[in-house]
């Protein structure tokens, strides 16, 4: 009997269509056809979420009514609070998220009003939990933009330059077509559950450290770090035993995620404003010592942690941040499954024995 060949983790396999975005093994990385490194130097958070989840750019009214709409949207209801001030102060930030966002109350009716609530909501529930997590009361206030809001929300900071920089970081995290969470969200979808439940089920997948839960233990690693023959050691180190680097490798980009190039070049300014070049010095010597040793390439996530530290945003947030992000990437694949459905549902190949009996 002919047998196909087992694509373990799915990899290469294209399972369906989608017009939100597109990756490449060279590095390329378009959002519904604009180039995301574009998007994040000359577009605002609003005016992207809006393309990605909607499809196009939004003229002047529509970007008035979906700023509004999130700003509208992003205060947390009284009983979650109540709820987040029952649980355990250890309690990891992504689980209160998940927790959270899968007992909102919506008032939305269509599929996009209740996924876009729970995304306007993220940021105010992760900054009320971090708060609450260290005995302080929650920070009211806010800003003009989504990003402004969330910087705030994240520090207490209403430094301009750095609320625009954590704005371009978002923008680069929104979207990646079937990463490991988008893909739980579809598969979820596919079953035609609800939005809130797909979008709890794509929480829990981003969670994993071969996903969205690297970013926390990269600086764990990078900090301790006195000088770059230090960092060199330490890759040779980590290769020999064959174990994984935190922020390196990707399924699809094998030469650069174009995302890591942009938060690199923009880390160097950051550096050199806040007296960190040594820092940035031993995080492009682990780069070069991965590419020299294993041509393996840092991905968003090695550079994104370092921004987020030089910006003094707690690490413990780094993966409920790429969820906030990624809620309006999640939005988009929601109303794209369901527009053209059909339950996911693969194949396996049984290896179990046969012909058992009782
Ligand atoms: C994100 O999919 C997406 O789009 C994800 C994401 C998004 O925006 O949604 O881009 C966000 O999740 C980024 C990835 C964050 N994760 C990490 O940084 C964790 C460390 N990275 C690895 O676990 C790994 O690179 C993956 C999981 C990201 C990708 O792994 P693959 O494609 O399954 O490849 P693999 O694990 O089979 O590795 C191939 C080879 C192996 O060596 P050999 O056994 O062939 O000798 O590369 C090696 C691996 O050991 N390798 C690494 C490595 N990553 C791969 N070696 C050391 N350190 C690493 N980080």
């Amino acid at each position: 009997m002919e047998y196909e060949e087992v694509k373990k983790g799915l990899a290469g396999v294209i399972v369906d269509n989608t017009a939100i975005a597109s990756t490449d093994s060279n590095g390329t990385l378009i959002y519904r056809g604009y180039a995301a490194e574009e998007l994040a130097e000359k577009s605002t958070f609003e005016e992207v979420a809006y393309l990605v989840v909607y499809g196009h750019l939004p003229n002047k009214k529509e970007l008035l009514k979906f700023s509004n709409l999130l700003n509208r949207n992003s205060r947390v209801p009284q009983n979650i609070n109540k709820i987040m001030k029952l649980l355990p102060r250890n309690t990891p930030a992504i689980d209160v998220l998940r927790s959270m966002v899968s007992l909102m109350p919506l008032n939305g009716d269509e599929n996009d009003g209740k996924l876009l609530e729970i995304a306007a909501k993220i940021p105010r529930i992760i900054s009320d939990w971090h708060r609450l997590s260290k005995g302080s009361a929650p920070l009211r206030g806010t800003a003009e933009t989504y990003a402004e809001r969330f910087y705030y929300l994240l520090t207490g900071n209403k430094s301009k330059s750095d609320a625009r920089l954590l704005e371009e970081l978002l923008i680069l995290y929104m979207e990646h077509e079937f990463n490991a969470s988008t893909f739980t969200l579809r598969v979820a979808a596919s079953t035609l559950t609800d939005p809130q439940a797909a979008m709890t089920a794509a929480l829990a997948a981003i969670k994993g450290p071969l996903h969205g839960g690297a970013n926390a233990e990269i600086l764990d690693y990078l900090l301790p770090m006195k000088s770059t023959p230090e960092a060199r050691k330490y890759v040779d180190g980590k290769l020999r035993k064959k174990e994984k680097i935190m922020g390196f490798g990707h399924r699809i980009y094998k030469n650069k995620d174009p995302r890591a190039q942009y938060l690199k070049e923009r880390l160097r300014g950051l550096a050199a404003a806040k007296g960190a070049e040594k820092l940035y010095n031993i995080a492009v010597a682990i780069e070069d010592e991965m590419w020299k040793m294993k041509n393996i390439p840092a991905n968003m996530d090695f550079y994104a942690a370092i921004c987020m530290y030089l910006m003094k945003i707690d690490s413990s947030l780094n993966t409920p941040i790429f969820a906030a992000s990624r809620s309006f990437g999640w939005t988009a694949h929601y109303l794209e499954q369901v527009s053209n459905n059909k339950l996911i549902r693969p194949s396996s190949r049984y290896i179990g024995m046969l012909g058992m009996h009782l």
